[in-house]
């Protein structure tokens, strides 16, 4: 195993209880500290399993995931997960379910209140605080349960296509927006989507999966610098990637 990695698979296979087909096979790779990696795949190849075994809600048969050197399943708090659905709590309003990353690490309701408002009006959820999730678009709702996520101010943060349901310019802001933290941060992104545009945007390296049960995943590194602006995506090399990546993932569509 490389001892330098933020987040590590070696060697990991995974079986859905029950199930016959592995989803998972003798898989390996590993992000670096900072990192911004996309994964993107066809629906129902498994990324969000990549997810679960990494936050430990699922366990694997074979191999060892570790996050910050240290088993996965031990090290759960090195890692902010944003799963594909929201899991608000209905009960408690917008303000009350951002704050619950920072209530989980102690911090008191009304520091965390200050806290959770500092970041409303970049989210665009300023004037929803007291609202309820029910009264709220599924957009906003992605957006909350992303705030609760970043605001747990963990090394590695997991994105389960964290911006599928915002409409464009709202994905765009919050694109900018979340690049603009990480070029800031030292942190380590990994980020699911479907939009392959969105992933040449934001990462510095793409990794593709092309078969099921996932045993390799295809790397693809953004020939972009780490200083870059939206105009960029026009550059040759880049609309040759995007076409490369869409080829790849028109060829692989899995039922
Ligand atoms: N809890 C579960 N129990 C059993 N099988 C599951 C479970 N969750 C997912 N699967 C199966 O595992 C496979 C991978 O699912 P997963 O949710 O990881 O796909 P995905 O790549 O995230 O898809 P999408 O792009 O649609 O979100 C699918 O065949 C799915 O039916
Ligand atoms: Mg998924």
């Amino acid at each position: 195993m490389k001892s330098n990695s933020i987040l590590e698979f070696y060697d990991v296979s995974f079986t859905y209880p029950g199930d016959k087909q592995a989803v998972i096979q003798n898989l390996s790779f590993a992000a670096e500290q900072g990192e911004f990696i996309s994964i993107i795949g066809p629906s129902g190849c498994g990324k969000s399993t990549l997810f679960r075994l990494l936050t430990g809600l699922e366990e694997t048969i074979e191999g060892e995931i570790t996050l910050d050197g240290a088993p996965a399943v031990k090290n759960r708090g090195a890692a902010g997960y944003m799963p594909q659905q929201d899991l608000l709590l209905p009960w408690r309003t917008i303000a009350e379910n951002a704050a619950i990353s920072l209530e989980c690490q102690g911090m008191k309701k009304r520091d965390a209140y200050e806290k959770v408002s500092e970041f409303l009006e970049i989210f665009g959820l300023k004037g929803y605080e007291k609202k309820y999730p029910k009264d709220l678009s599924g957009g906003m709702r992605q957006r909350v349960s992303f705030l609760r996520t970043f605001l747990t101010g963990a090394d590695v943060l997991l994105l389960d296509e964290p911006f599928s349901a915002l409409d464009a310019i709202t994905k765009l802001r919050m694109q900018e927006w979340l690049y603009k933290q990480w070029s800031k941060w030292n942190k380590t992104i990994v980020f699911i989507t479907h939009d392959v545009e969105e992933a040449l945007f934001l990462s510095s390296r793409i990794l593709v999966i092309t078969e099921k049960p996932i045993q390799k995943l295809r790397e693809f590194t953004v020939p972009l610098p780490k200083e870059r602006t939206r105009n960029d995506l026009s550059k040759m090399e880049l609309v040759q990637m995007k076409q490369s990546l869409i080829e790849l993932l028109k060829e692989k569509v899995m039922v």
